[in-house]
C-alpha cells in the first residue's frame, strides 16, 4: 500500500462538534443544494502546505486545493502573516478613502499582465468577476450577444449561470438572454482529434458560424476558460483561441479569458493560461488561486475599455478590501519567491508521465490531459464508444480518499478525475498520487 511522504507537522487537538453533528447542522441550517464529496463525508479541520487533517488528526494529500483555490499551500506562513498584520491594523475602509493596499496590489498584479492589460477591478468571487466582465464588454461594444463554449463553467450568479454550459448547474428559470454556446474544442470527444493538425482552426470556425446563425451578427464578447476546469480539464488544441479570437473580433466582440482556475502559474509554462495559446485577451477574470483561500477576485482590462465603465459609478463594498489585498499581494510574492510556476511544470510533467503509464496498464483510462498542475484522467467503459465510466470513477475517487489522497471529479458525466493540487507539492507527493490512483484502479 502506498504511504504518504513524511511530514513534520502535528495538528492541533480538535475539540469541536463531531462530523455527524456538523452534517446534521448542515442538513438543517445550510443551503441544501450543496453536495459533499464521499459517501461518508470527511471533515477537514486543519491544513498545512499540501496536506489536510481531519478531526482525528489523519493526514491527507490535498490533490484538489479546495477546488483549485489553495494555490501556494494551506496556511502558508507568509500569507497568514500578511493577513494577520493587516487584520490588526485596519480591516475595512472601502475605496471612498485612500488606502495603500489596493493601489499597491493593483500595480503588482498589473505588472504580471502582458500588453495593455493594466487596469484592475477587485471583487469577491469568480462569478462577480465574470459578471463585471460581461457588463464591461456590453458597455464598451454597444453589442449584447455573448458567445461562450459548451462544457464551460463561469459561475452560478444569474448572469454567469447563463455562460455556464452544463445542465446540472443551470436552474429552470429564465436566463441566458443573449448567450449562445459554441462547440467545445475537445480533442478527445469532439469531431477533430489530436491527429488533426488543423483541429484548432476547425473547431474555431464554429465561432464564426455561431455569430452568423445565433446572434445579430455583432457580439459583445467571446468568453472561454483557458483550460475547462469543471468540465474535466479539457485542453484546447493549439491555435484554437487565436482563431476563435479572430472570429469574435471580426464580429465586433471583445475576448474575455477566464483564468479563475488556470491562472497564477498553474499551467507551468506560463503565468496565465491564455498565454499557452498565444493570445492577448481584452479582459481577464481571475479568482480562486489569486487569494489562496480568501474571498478575492479581479478583472483586469485595458485603460480604453475601463474608461467606458467610468460613465457611471461602479462600486463594490468589499472589492479591494485591505485584508484580501494583503493576502493577494503575499500570494504573488510567494509564487515568485518559491518558484511555484516552475514547480507546477516539473511536478505536472512527472504526474502526466505517471498517468500515461497508468493508462497503458488500466484500459478504463480513456484520456490523460492537462497542463502543469491542472490535470484530468477521463475514465470510459469502452475506448471505441467512449461511454463514460461514471460509477467506476466514483469508486476510484472513494478509494483514493481511503488511501489518503483527496482529488476532484468533473465533466458532464462525472467520469473525469481532476488533479489540481496546491502548487507547492513535491516529487514524493506526485509519486504517492500515482501509486494511490494505480491502487484504486486496480481494486475495481
Ligand atoms: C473557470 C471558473 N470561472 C468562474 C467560477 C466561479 O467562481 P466563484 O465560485 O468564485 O463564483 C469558477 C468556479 O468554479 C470557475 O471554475
Amino acid at each position: 500500500m502506498a504511504t504518504l511522504p513524511d511530514y513534520n507537522h502535528t495538528p492541533l487537538p480538535y475539540t469541536g462538534p463531531s462530523p455527524e453533528e456538523v452534517l446534521e447542522m448542515r442538513k438543517h441550517y445550510v443551503n441544501p443544494a450543496i453536495f459533499h464529496y464521499y459517501k461518508k463525508p470527511i471533515m477537514i479541520v486543519e491544513g498545512k502546505g499540501q496536506y489536510l487533517f481531519d478531526e482525528k488528526g489523519r493526514r491527507y494529500l490535498d490533490g484538489f486545493g479546495g477546488i483549485v483555490t489553495v494555490s501556494v499551500g494551506h496556511c502558508h506562513p507568509e500569507v497568514v502573516k500578511a493577513a494577520n498584520t493587516q487584520n490588526e491594523t485596519i480591516q475595512h475602509t472601502t475605496t471612498i478613502y485612500l488606502n495603500p493596499g489596493v493601489a499597491l496590489y493593483a500595480k503588482e498584479l498589473a505588472a504580471k499582465m502582458p500588453g495593455d492589460l493594466k487596469v484592475c477591478y477587485f471583487v469577491n468571487s469568480g462569478s462577480e468577476a465574470n459578471d463585471l466582465a460581461i457588463l464591461m464588454a456590453r458597455a464598451y461594444t454597444g453589442n449584447y450577444d455573448l458567445i461562450a463554449l459548451r462544457n464551460a463553467y463561469h459561475g452560478g450568479s444569474p448572469g454567469t449561470m447563463a455562460l455556464t454550459s452544463h445542465h446540472t448547474w443551470k436552474f429552470n428559470v429564465p436566463h441566458s438572454f443573449g448567450v449562445t454556446h459554441a462547440r467545445m474544442p475537445d480533442l478527445y470527444r469532439g469531431q477533430y482529434g489530436p491527429e488533426d493538425p488543423d483541429a484548432g482552426k476547425k473547431y474555431a470556425a464554429d465561432i464564426q458560424e455561431t455569430v452568423q446563425f445565433c446572434t445579430s451578427g455583432r457580439i459583445a464578447a467571446f468568453i472561454a476558460e483557458s483550460i475547462q476546469g469543471v468540465g474535466g480539464s479539457v485542453v484546447f488544441p493549439d491555435g484554437y483561441l487565436q482563431h476563435a479570437y479572430a472570429h469574435a473580433r471580426e464580429a465586433g466582440g471583445l475576448c474575455i479569458a477566464d483564468e479563475v482556475q488556470a491562472g497564477f502559474g498553474r499551467t507551468g509554462t506560463h503565468f496565465w493560461g491564455f498565454e499557452t495559446q498565444g493570445v492577448m485577451p481584452d479582459i481577464v477574470t481571475m479568482a480562486k488561486g489569486i487569494g489562496n483561500g480568501c474571498p478575492l477576485a479581479a478583472v483586469v482590462t485595458t485603460p480604453e475599455i475601463a474608461r467606458t465603465l467610468a460613465s457611471r459609478i461602479h462600486f463594490n463594498t468589499f472589492g479591494g478590501n485591505p485584508v484580501s489585498c494583503a493576502q493577494g499581494r503575499a500570494v504573488l510574492r510567494v509564487i515568485d519567491k518559491e518558484g511555484l510556476q516552475k514547480n507546477s511544470l516539473e511536478i505536472g510533467a512527472r504526474l502526466t508521465a505517471g498517468f500515461h503509464r497508468l493508462a497503458e496498464k488500466h484500459p478504463i483510462i480513456g484520456d490523460v490531459r492537462g497542463k502543469g498542475l491542472m490535470l484530468g484522467i477521463e475514465l470510459v467503459k469502452d475506448h471505441a464508444t467512449k461511454e463514460p465510466a461514471k460509477e467506476a470513477c466514483a469508486e476510484v475517487f472513494e478509494r483514493c480518499k481511503d488511501l489518503g489522497l483527496l482529488i476532484g471529479k468533473g465533466g458532464l458525466w462525472g467520469n473525469t478525475l481532476r488533479i489540481k493540487p496546491p502548487m507547492c507539492i513535491h516529487q514524493a507527493d506526485a509519486d504517492f498520487m500515482i501509486a494511490v490512483i494505480d491502487e484504486a484502479l486496480s481494486s475495481l
